[in-house]
């Protein structure tokens, strides 16, 4: 265009110069007649590009999503709403649903089996498991990393996940995968993401050594028609499991409790920085409200969650391990002693 132009003020300019005295007027004229094409031409071009434009920027914002609204929350909670668009699936009318991601976080034989089928009653929560149990998942922390963006973008797709309405997504982590290992990466993962933690722990920390006992032996007993079962759901089957009383090893006991403890103590040291809640298996069993209390700190609707799972011991302690007598003379006069009359709840 600007080549044109000057071509034709040369065009021009050679007119003028050469010719002034023949018939001027004619020559203006067309002089005239010339430039007014030329302008109607580089208007007509101008006009046909701005129109261009606006019409990919009109498309340019009809490719990108309209943004949900913004729901009604308090602000401190802004950095816990996600809306996740997950690769494998439409999250469909639940789009603009909120999602907040939380993390269980909890000791093996700490009922957090039991938890989480609770959890998973609800219609608004996929709680995805004990995804770490699988060591090449927590091998370096960016496995770690991979698989819990993998879960929290909802494309982790288990039995568990209710997918598009999901207003909660997590899974059960125990302590000793990987957590204790690579804290300090992780309490970044979780303060950058928005992910709160549930510890769940148990009060009576005999009790649980008991199961861990009876797990462990079982693992490779089988009792049950050689299938090994962590977790039971018919009373018969916790009958049988309940048979076998393991027995205590009373010169280590009081060691392995306190080591248990310093665990426990130390995580929610590491974790104090990420926003949680912290549970006890026992109050969430005695305590039907603590359960509304978990509701309400995952903020999705109050139900009434119901877990299809029964418990393998119950009753006083004393009748789950065959040197009792040890284990009672080992704690008396300490501060576990209180354990002695915990009841045996699996
Ligand atoms: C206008 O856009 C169309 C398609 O996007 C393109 O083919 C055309 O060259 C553009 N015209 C101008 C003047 O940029
Ligand atoms: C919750 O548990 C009840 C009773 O077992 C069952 O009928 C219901 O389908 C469960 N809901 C979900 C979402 O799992
Ligand atoms: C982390 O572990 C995964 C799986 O074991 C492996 O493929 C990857 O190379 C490791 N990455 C680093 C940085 O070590
Ligand atoms: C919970 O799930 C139901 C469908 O099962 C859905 O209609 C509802 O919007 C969800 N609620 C939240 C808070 O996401
Ligand atoms: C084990 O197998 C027997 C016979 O097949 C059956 O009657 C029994 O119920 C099974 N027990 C369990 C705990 O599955
Ligand atoms: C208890 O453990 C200690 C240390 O491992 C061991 O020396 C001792 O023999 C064990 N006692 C019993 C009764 O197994
Ligand atoms: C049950 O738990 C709630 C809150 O978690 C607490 O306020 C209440 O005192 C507890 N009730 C009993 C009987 O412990």
């Amino acid at each position: 265009m600007a080549d044109d132009l000057c071509s034709f003020t040369k065009l021009q300019d050679a007119f003028i110069s050469k010719s002034p005295k023949k018939s001027p007027l004619v020559l203006r004229m067309i002089v005239l007649m010339f430039v007014m094409v030329c302008g109607v031409y580089i208007c007509s071009i101008c006009i046909k590009q701005i129109s261009n434009r606006t019409n990919t920027e009109l498309l340019n914002i009809q490719v990108i999503d309209r943004p949900c609204p913004v729901p009604n929350i308090e602000p401190w909670e802004i950095p816990y709403v996600h809306y996740p668009k997950p690769k494998t699936f439409s999250r469909a009318e639940c789009k603009c649903n909120p999602v907040r991601y939380f993390a269980i976080l909890s000791m093996q034989r700490s009922g957090s089996g039991w938890f989480e089928t609770l959890l998973n009653n609800h219609t608004n929560i996929s709680s995805n498991g004990e995804i770490f149990s699988v060591k090449v998942r927590r091998s370096n922390i960016s496995s770690i990393v991979e698989t819990l963006d993998k879960i929290y973008n909802l494309d982790w797709l288990t039995s568990a996940s209710k997918n598009e309405c999901t207003a909660a997504v997590g899974l059960k982590w125990m302590l000793n995968q990987g957590l204790m290992q690579h804290h300090e990466e992780i309490v970044e993962y979780l303060r950058t993401r928005g992910v709160s933690a549930i510890f769940l722990f148990r009060r009576n920390l005999l009790s649980r050594m008991i199961s861990v006992l009876a797990n462990s032996y079982d693992r490779d007993a089988k009792l049950l028609n050689g299938t090994h079962k962590s977790h039971v759901h018919s009373p018969h089957e916790a009958e049988i499991l309940a048979k076998y009383k393991p027995l205590i090893n009373a010169t280590l006991l009081m060691r392995n409790l306190k080591q248990v403890e310093d665990t426990q103590a130390k995580a929610l040291e590491y974790f104090k920085s990420t926003r949680h809640i912290i549970l006890y298996y026992e109050d969430v069993l005695k305590n039907r409200t603590k359960l509304v209390d978990v509701q309400e700190f995952l903020k999705v609707p109050q139900r009434d969650l119901k877990s299809r799972q029964v418990k393998i011991h119950k009753g006083a302690l004393s009748n789950y391990v065959e040197n009792w007598d040890d284990v009672r003379k080992a704690l008396e006069g300490t501060r576990y002693q209180g354990f002695l009359h915990g009841e045996y709840r699996k």
